[in-house]
């Protein structure tokens, strides 16, 4: 397993030290075995059948505490906590004491006192989660942490895609090819997702403009296009992402024409992918920007299947197995198997 946090292909803060323990929490999928990820997947896949779940983590408690804005990611985590029977408590939107010069790791030692098993979060600082988990003894999961890692979101596009393709027994990815495209050096989503999807076998072809899309981030483990045209033909699923202006501020960027004619997702384009491709994205979509709504919506006979809302409903399904297999254990698990 790694031992250090790495923002892109850098380091933050310098300071690098021993990962904490990989039974307790999910900080990352970067050193996640690939069995480990297909057990996950397998017991998400089981929790999106109908059906009652039962109450596996009656009497647990669940924190949110999120430091950047959120629909999906927080709602799901707090829906996914109490369909398995935990209380959930968010925090979020109340304000910490962080803006009273409180540290994060005292700010979450605070949370912990109370009788919370699990602390779900969200931090500007690449991290930021890795910093918590040293400070507590209940789990740490990381709803994303800067430009590093998003990995429950890694999970949940596995999951939505390989149920698209027919590979949802498996989560064998082999012979499988996607495209993620655009803003990928902000994105801590294309990271967790070249992590989980080579990790089972899919080919990740990263395609954007050179500052979005360095070449340097072939260490992933991915290719890297210039040429959108080029790749689309090939690909069987394209995963679009937002432009983070609010975390680069547009830098690279000549001009919003400019970037739809090499990068967005267009109507005519989309009609250029193969017929059995998916189109996804992460959310929250910028449409008329890098995608169209046509194309977000899966609108006309001509245009590839849009699983962008299975993507949110699969993030349910897979926050519910990373809760359980923390806090109680999989199936056939006892605690503390956690996800190594
Ligand atoms: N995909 C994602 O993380 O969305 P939210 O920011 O809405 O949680």
């Amino acid at each position: 397993m790694s031992t250090i946090v790495r923002e892109g292909l850098g380091r933050p803060g310098g300071t690098l030290r021993a990962m904490p323990d990989a039974t307790r929490h999910l900080l990352q999928l970067e050193g996640m075995s690939p069995a480990t990820m297909r057990a996950l997947l397998v017991r998400a896949q089981a929790f999106m059948q109908p059906g009652e779940k039962g109450k596996p983590l009656a009497g647990k408690t669940v924190a949110t505490v999120f430091f950047e804005d959120s629909t999906r990611t927080r709602t799901s985590f707090v829906l996914a906590a109490k369909r398995l029977g935990a209380e959930a408590v968010d925090l979020s939107g109340s304000g910490t004491s962080l803006s009273k010069g409180e540290t994060l790791d005292d700010t979450a030692r605070t949370i912990e006192a109370m009788g919370v098993d699990a602390i779900v979060v969200r931090v500007k600082q690449a991290g930021g989660p890795h910093l918590i988990a040293r400070a507590v003894k209940c789990s740490v999961l990381n709803a994303g942490d800067g430009k590093h890692e998003h990995p429950t979101q890694g999970l949940l596009d596995v999951l939505a895609m390989a149920r698209a393709k027919g590979r949802a027994e498996t989560f064998d990815l082999t012979g499988l090819t996607v495209a993620i495209v655009g803003d990928v050096n902000a994105s801590r989503v294309a990271r967790s997702d070249v992590i989980a999807m080579t990790a089972l076998g899919a080919e990740v072809v990263l395609v954007g403009p050179p500052a979005q899309a360095p070449r340097s981030l072939g260490a992933l483990g991915a290719k890297v296009e210039r040429d959108l045209d080029a790749v689309l033909g090939r690909a069987d699923a394209v995963q679009m992402l937002r432009v983070q202006f609010e975390r680069h501020g547009g830098k690279g960027i000549a001009s919003r024409r400019e970037y739809r004619a090499g990068y967005a997702l267009t109507t005519a384009r989309a009609k250029r992918m193969r017929p059995d491709a998916v189109v996804m994205h992460p959310g929250p979509m910028n449409r008329g920007m890098e995608i169209d709504d046509a194309v977000a919506d899966g609108d006309g006979i001509e245009l590839p299947r849009s699983i962008v809302l299975d993507q949110v409903s699969c993030g349910v399904a897979v926050r519910m197995a990373v809760l359980e297999r923390l806090l109680v254990g999989g199936p056939g698990d006892g605690p503390g198997d956690g996800l190594e």
